[in-house]
C-alpha cells in the first residue's frame, strides 16, 4: 500500500520512547502528573501510528477494527470504573498484557517462514525469546486474573496454602527449565509444539498458584508486581519482533513496577520474597474485634464537640483513609480545610503511602478536591511533628493509624511504620463502627485516653461539622 521511511519510524520510536520518561518522571509528582500522563498519552499516539505505518502489516482494515474495539472497550471501562475499583481495572488490563504475550509468541512459533530466516546460534536465541515471552505472558496472564478475581471480591482474599507449596513452585519451575530445553532441541528439528503447550499449561498454573496463595493484605504489591511482569512480557515480545520501542517500553513498565513494589513494601514493612511465598493477610476487614480481650472504652463524641475542638486549635492534621474514599468526603474535606485556615488554624494532611487502596489513592482525591499541594505531606514529613499537633482528624483510617504495628510482634500489621497520631493532644476518628480496616486487626488507638470517636458515614459527619464551624 505505502511504505514509510524507516529512518522516520526509527526518530518516531525514540521520540515517543523520550515521551514515556517524561511521563514516568511526571507522574513522580502531583504538580506534574497531569502534564506527565500527557506526554504518555502522546508518546503513546506517537508509537501506535508509527508502528501502523510501519510494515506491520498492509492489512488495514483489520488493524483499524482491532484499534476501534479495543480502544471502545477501554475507554467504556475507564469510565466506569469507581476510584475503588481502580486496582481491579489494572489487574485485568495487565491479564491483557500477558495474553497478547503468549498470542504473539505463539504466532511467532508458528511462522512458517522462522527457519529459512533463522539458523545455528540465531535461531536458538530467537526460539529462548519467544519461550520467554510466552513464559512470563502466561504467568502474567493467569496471576492477574486471579488478582482481579480477589480484588472484585469474586475469589476468597484468604491465601490458599496448599501443603508443601514451595516443593510445587520449584517442581513447575524445574518442569518450565526442561521443557524449556526440550523445547529448543525439538524447533530447531522443525517440531517443538508439544513442550511450548506443556509449558504454558504449567506458566498458567504456576501463575494461579502464585496469587492464590498471596492475602488481601498483600494484594497491592501483588498488582504492582503484575504490573512488572507485564513490562517484561511486553519487553519479551519486542525481542520476538525485533521492535525496539517494545523493548525499551517493556523495560521501562518492568522496572517502575519492581521499583513500586520495592517501595510498597517498605511502606508496609514486608519483606518482597515473603509476599510472593504467600500467606499474609485476610479476607478484608469488616469483622469486629474478635480477640475477646478487655481492650477498654471509648468515647464517643459528636459533631458540635468535633467542631468546637477544632475551632480552639492552632494545628490540626487530617489523616484520610480508604474510608475517605468510600465516603466521597474529600470535597467537605476541603470545605472544612478552607474554614478552618480563614479563622488562622494551621491544618496538614498527612499521608501514609498505603493509606486507601493503592498507591497515591489519597493525593488523586485531595488533588481532585482542590486541597492545595503544599499542606500534603507524606508520612516521613510529618510523622514527628505529632507532639506540637492539637487535633489529628482520622478519616475513615485504620490500618495507617494503628500503634500496635510498632508494639505488638505478633499483629500481622507488625513493623509497618504508622502515622503516630496518639502522640498529639486529641485525635478524632471518623468511622461508621467498631469494624476492622483491610487488615483485619482491631486498633488500640480507638480505646487511647486522648481519642474521641465519631461515629456514622464520613461525608454526612463532616458535613455536619462543617456547618457547625
Ligand atoms: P483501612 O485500614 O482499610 O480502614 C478503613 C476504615 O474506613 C475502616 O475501618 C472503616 O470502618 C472505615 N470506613 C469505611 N467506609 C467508611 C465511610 N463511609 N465513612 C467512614 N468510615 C468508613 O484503611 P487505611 O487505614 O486507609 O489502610 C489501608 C489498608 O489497606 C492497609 O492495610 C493497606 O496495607 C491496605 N491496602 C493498601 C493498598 C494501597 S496500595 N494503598 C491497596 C490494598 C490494600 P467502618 O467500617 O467502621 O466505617
Amino acid at each position: 500500500m505505502f511504505a514509510v521511511n524507516q529512518g522516520i519510524i526509527q526518530v518516531s520510536y525514540i521520540i515517543a520512547t523520550i515521551l514515556f520518561i517524561l511521563a514516568l518522571g511526571g507522574l513522580s509528582n502531583q504538580e506534574t502528573a497531569r502534564r506527565g500522563n500527557w506526554y504518555g498519552i502522546a508518546g503513546m499516539a506517537i508509537a501506535l501510528v508509527a508502528t501502523l505505518a510501519g510494515d506491520v502489516t498492509q492489512n488495514f482494515e483489520l488493524l483499524i477494527v482491532a484499534l476501534l474495539l479495543g480502544g471502545s472497550v477501554g475507554i467504556i471501562a475507564a469510565r466506569r470504573v469507581q476510584m475503588t475499583q481502580m486496582p481491579e481495572l489494572v489487574a485485568i488490563l495487565h491479564s491483557l498484557v500477558g495474553l497478547a504475550a503468549v498470542a504473539v509468541g505463539f504466532a511467532n512459533f508458528m511462522d512458517p517462514d522462522r527457519l529459512s530466516h533463522y539458523a545455528g546460534v540465531e535461531l536458538t536465541i530467537h526460539d529462548v525469546e519467544t519461550y520467554l515471552g510466552i513464559l512470563i505472558g502466561a504467568v502474567t496472564f493467569s496471576g492477574s486474573v486471579i488478582a482481579f478475581g480477589k480484588l472484585s471480591g469474586r475469589i476468597s482474599g484468604s491465601p490458599m496454602l496448599l501443603p508443601a507449596r514451595h516443593w510445587l513452585n520449584l517442581l513447575l519451575l524445574l518442569g518450565s527449565i526442561w521443557y524449556g530445553y526440550a523445547f529448543v532441541v525439538q524447533s530447531a528439528a522443525g517440531g517443538g509444539v508439544m513442550p511450548l503447550i506443556i509449558m504454558t499449561v504449567l506458566a498458567l498454573l504456576f501463575g494461579i498458584h502464585m496469587v492464590m496463595a498471596i492475602g488481601g493484605a498483600d494484594m497491592p504489591v501483588v498488582v504492582s508486581m503484575l504490573n512488572s511482569y507485564s513490562g517484561w512480557a511486553a519487553s519479551a515480545t519486542g525481542f520476538m519482533l525485533g521492535n525496539d520501542l517494545l523493548i525499551v517500553t517493556g523495560a521501562l513498565v518492568g522496572s517502575s513496577g519492581a521499583i513500586l513494589s520495592y517501595i510498597m513494601c517498605r511502606a508496609m514493612n514486608r519483606k518482597f520474597l515473603n509476599v510472593i511465598a504467600g500467606g499474609f493477610g485476610t479476607g478484608g476487614g469488616a469483622a469486629a474485634a474478635a480477640s475477646g480481650e478487655d481492650q477498654g472504652e471509648v468515647v464517643p463524641i459528636d459533631t458540635q464537640e468535633a467542631a468546637e475542638l477544632l475551632s480552639n486549635a492552632r494545628e490540626v492534621m487530617i489523616i484520610p483513609g480508604y474510608g475517605m474514599a468510600v465516603a466521597q468526603a474529600q470535597h467537605t474535606v476541603f470545605e472544612i480545610t478552607r474554614t478552618l485556615r480563614e479563622k488562622g488554624v494551621n491544618v496538614r494532611f498527612g499521608i501514609h503511602p498505603v493509606a486507601g487502596r493503592m498507591p497515591g489513592h489519597m493525593n488523586v482525591l485531595l488533588a481532585e478536591a482542590k486541597v492545595p499541594y503544599d499542606i500534603v505531606f507524606e508520612m516521613d514529613e510529618i510523622n514527628e511533628d505529632f507532639p506540637d499537633v492539637d487535633v489529628s482528624v482520622v478519616i475513615g483510617a485504620n490500618d495507617i493509624v494503628n500503634p500496635s504495628a510498632l508494639t505488638d510482634p505478633n499483629s500481622p500489621i507488625a513493623g509497618m511504620p504508622v502515622l503516630e497520631c496518639w502522640k498529639g493532644k486529641v485525635s478524632i476518628v471518623l468511622k461508621r463502627s467498631m469494624a476492622t480496616g483491610y487488615a483485619g486487626v482491631q486498633n488500640p488507638l480507638f480505646f487511647e485516653e486522648n481519642t474521641r470517636m465519631l461515629f456514622g458515614d464520613a461525608k454526612e459527619t463532616l458535613d455536619e461539622v462543617l456547618k457547625s464551624l
